[in-house]
C-alpha cells in the first residue's frame, strides 16, 4: 500500500476546492486522506461538503479569540491532535501567525486566484477583470507570513477577455483550481517537492514547450 499524506483543511466559504481534493482521492488520484476540515465560518458550504462524506470537522471562530496567537494556537491543537501532516488551506482568508507557521515549517499550502505575484490578496479575479489583464489563473504555493507570497509550486493560465465579469472570470480560473491543486498535493505526497531558497523544483517533471501566447493573437508577426 501507497503511503497516503494526512491533509488537515482549511476553510471559510464555499468548498468547491475541498470537493476538487474530495474527489481526487476517491478517484485514485491522490494519495491523501483528510483526517479533519477546519472552518473559521459556522456556515461555509464547505463544512456541509466534509458531513456528506463523514469527514471530521471543527469550527474555529476567529472571533472567539482575544488575539491571532490564541486562535492559531487552538488550529494547531486540533490539527495536531488529528495527525495531520499537511496543511491544505482551500479558501481560508486568514493571515497566518508565526506561531501557525512554525508549527508546520513548509507543510502549509495555499491555493489563490490569480498568477502570482499579480493581485495576491482579497478579491484577486474582480480586480484582473477590471485591470484589464489578458491573462490570468491561479497559482499553489507555500505559505509564509506575507499575503499570498511564499514559494509558487505550479501555476495555472487561462485566457481574460475584455467582456469578461468578476463571475466568468473566477469560473474560468476556479476550474484549473480544481485541477492544480490536487496536483501540487500530489507532487507532495510523491516527495517530489524540491525547494530551493524562493523556488520549487518539481522532481522528475517534464519541461513545457517555449510556446509564447498572445492574447489579441498576432495577424501580422
Ligand atoms: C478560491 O478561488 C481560492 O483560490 C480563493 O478563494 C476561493 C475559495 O473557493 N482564495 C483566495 O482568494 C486566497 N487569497 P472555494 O471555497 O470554493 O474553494
Amino acid at each position: 500500500m501507497k503511503k497516503k499524506v494526512n491533509l488537515g483543511v482549511l476553510v471559510s466559504g464555499s468548498g468547491s476546492n475541498l470537493q476538487s481534493i474530495i474527489d481526487s482521492i476517491a478517484r485514485g488520484l491522490l494519495d491523501a486522506d483528510i483526517n479533519v476540515v477546519i472552518s473559521n465560518n459556522p456556515d461555509a458550504y464547505a463544512l456541509v461538503r466534509a458531513k456528506k462524506h463523514n469527514i471530521a470537522s471543527v469550527i474555529i471562530k476567529h472571533t472567539d479569540f482575544e488575539t491571532r496567537e490564541n486562535c492559531d494556537q487552538k488550529i494547531i491543537d486540533v490539527l495536531k491532535a488529528s495527525s495531520v501532516e499537511l496543511v491544505v488551506m482551500a479558501g481560508f482568508m486568514r493571515i497566518l501567525s508565526p506561531l501557525f507557521l512554525n508549527a508546520f515549517p513548509m507543510k502549509i499550502l495555499n491555493i489563490h486566484p490569480a498568477i502570482l505575484p499579480a493581485f495576491p490578496g482579497i478579491n484577486a479575479q474582480k480586480r484582473a477583470a477590471e485591470y484589464g489583464v489578458k491573462f490570468s489563473g491561479c497559482s499553489v504555493h507555500f505559505a509564509d507570513e506575507g499575503v499570498d507570497s511564499g514559494p509558487v509550486i505550479i501555476q495555472a493560465v487561462v485566457p481574460a477577455y475584455d467582456d469578461d465579469t468578476e463571475d466568468t472570470l473566477t469560473a474560468r480560473i476556479l476550474k484549473e483550481e480544481h485541477r492544480i491543486y490536487p496536483q501540487a498535493i500530489q507532487f507532495y505526497a510523491e516527495g517530489r517537492i524540491e525547494i530551493i531558497g524562493r523556488k520549487v523544483r518539481i522532481k522528475g517533471s517534464k519541461r513545457i514547450p517555449e510556446t509564447p501566447l498572445y492574447n489579441p493573437p498576432l495577424t501580422v508577426f
